[in-house]
């Protein structure tokens, strides 16, 4: 029997499919005015099992519509994650002559190498789409890079690189990120291996993505995502990156302190969309490999973070780090403020309830101070469920604690406090806090410290208090409501 639907656990503006399982985001690719999301998808199940590409498209990030499913298994295996570029000039010669097609690369994973327990089980595929992305035909002579022996190889993520005229395809390779190059989308050549020994390796790497992106100096630098699980911050999956040059053949990290892109437990397997070329859009899969197939959704499991802007800023101590803030496309969700308060010294609690009223479970709360001090958001509602937030000032760390949030049982891993370290100097501080129904998305410190975190709240939060540890300067506050944007 079909679980009941938990429609209060739909969000308003985060990528949710009408039914059945996702995890990672695939095919990232902003075309003719549309950006493409594909998706790995079961459409049969609401568990992990033989993988499409679901695909969905919007023309503002805001509004999503579902597309039939693009991509499904065939004789070579299921359709593990991968990538999707404008081949403007049909080097793939996919397309017919002066076309420029789409096209995919992905891992075909074999089942049945896997069943007979066979080592080599995945291999990079192609397939191209001549209509704008909405029909997809695998490339006949796939796969076009085999597997050289390696347990894991997959998640192609593909860039065009101008100064060599080629593309680039960095995957992921069990233990490290192997940099393939190609000029005609079907024979790559090895270029480098980066990793072995450097950054966080507490399991498997994955989906990796590497992008250019200039320092508040100036210079430009090579950010390189590389998502691992399990070994996250908070445990389970989550994605660190690496900041270095890179030469066109080989990436070289600046140094090798660990970095993580968001330190909640539910951001994973992220990358950036190709075809926007100024600015680093990325979206992540809000789940963790730890409970996302026993997630209490129904009847979808899996949604997306929100798209954010990537950007590089200088934290503590003038070190490099690479901050997210929701795409400003996001801004036209925020209504006019149900609550603002001005300057003034904060002294006892604030009770924020009556603004919460009117938003649906959907706001964003913003909070900015000139002397950071340590404070608890808590969210209530008449059941006892409780979410608390805040900064931790002798810790000097953000957190979440979702342990009486709700529904929490469904995995002994989903009831946890989870924290991120505080990464600028000062007591200066903005914080944004993006609420959609289930959904907490925390960016503190304008998105050095982020935190993305689900909850399971068994009746809408109807209570709010914002109470301070010690007296605090608070510049403003507001609670503003978030449109429903469907
Ligand atoms: C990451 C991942 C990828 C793989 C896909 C399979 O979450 O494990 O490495 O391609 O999911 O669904």
């Amino acid at each position: 029997q079909a679980p009941a639907a938990t429609l209060q656990w739909r969000p308003a503006f985060h990528y949710t499919p009408r039914a059945m399982w996702m995890n990672d985001p695939n095919g990232l690719v902003f075309h003719q005015g549309v950006y493409h999301l594909f998706y790995q998808y079961h459409p049969h199940s609401a568990v992990w099992g033989p993988m499409h590409w679901g695909h969905a498209t919007s023309t503002d990030l805001l509004r999503w519509q579902e597309q039939p499913v693009a991509l499904a298994p065939d004789e070579l295996g299921m359709v593990f994650s991968g990538s999707a570029v404008v081949d403007a000039d049909n080097r793939s010669g996919l397309g017919p002559a002066g076309s420029q097609p789409l096209v995919a690369a992905f891992t075909h994973h074999a089942m049945d190498a896997d069943r007979a327990g066979g080592i080599t089980h995945e291999r990079q595929s192609l397939a191209f789409s001549l209509d704008g992305g909405l029909n997809w035909t695998p490339y006949a002579g796939n796969p076009v890079l085999p597997n050289p022996g390696r347990k894991d190889f997959r998640d192609p993520k593909l860039r065009w690189l101008p100064e060599r005229q080629r593309w680039l395809m960095a995957l992921a390779c069990g233990d490290r990120i192997c940099f393939y190059s190609a000029d005609d989308l079907r024979h790559w050549t090895l270029e480098s291996e980066f990793g072995a020994g450097l950054g966080a390796h507490g399991g498997v790497w994955e989906c990796p993505d590497m992008f250019p992106l200039p320092g508040p100096d100036g210079r430009t630098r090579w950010v390189l995502l590389v998502s691992l699980t399990p070994g996250g911050p908070n445990g389970g999956s989550a994605t660190q990156y690496f900041i270095g040059q890179f030469d066109g053949h080989r990436f070289t990290p600046d140094d090798t302190q660990v970095r993580w892109l968001d330190f909640g437990p539910d951001n994973y397997a992220g990358v950036t969309w190709s075809g926007v070329d100024d600015r680093a859009l990325f979206i992540g899969w809000m789940s963790n490999w730890q409970y996302a197939t026993q997630v209490p959704t129904a009847p979808w499991r899996g949604a997306m973070t929100l798209p954010r802007e990537l950007v590089l800023r200088s934290g503590a101590g003038g070190q490099l780090l690479l901050a997210s803030q929701p795409a400003r496309e996001l801004l036209a969700l925020v209504q006019a403020p149900v609550l603002e308060l001005g300057a003034q010294r904060l002294d006892a609690p604030l009770d924020l309830s009556a603004a919460l009223a009117d938003t649906d479970g959907c706001f964003l709360l913003t909070l900015s101070t000139s002397a950071l001090q340590g404070f608890t958001l808590s969210l209530g509602n008449g059941l006892g469920d409780r979410l608390h937030l805040g900064y931790d000032a002798r810790a000097q760390r953000w957190w979440i604690d979702r342990r009486a949030s709700g529904e929490v049982d469904f995995h002994p891993s989903f009831a946890t406090r989870h924290s991120a370290p505080r990464l600028v100097d000062g007591g200066a501080s903005h914080v944004a806090l993006w609420f959609d129904r289930g959904v907490a998305e925390l960016f503190a410190d304008d998105g050095l410290s982020v935190m993305t975190s689900l909850h399971f709240n068994r009746q809408p939060w109807q209570l709010a208090q914002l109470q301070v540890d010690a007296p605090m300067a608070l510049d403003g506050l507001r609670l503003q409501a978030l449109r429903d944007p469907r």
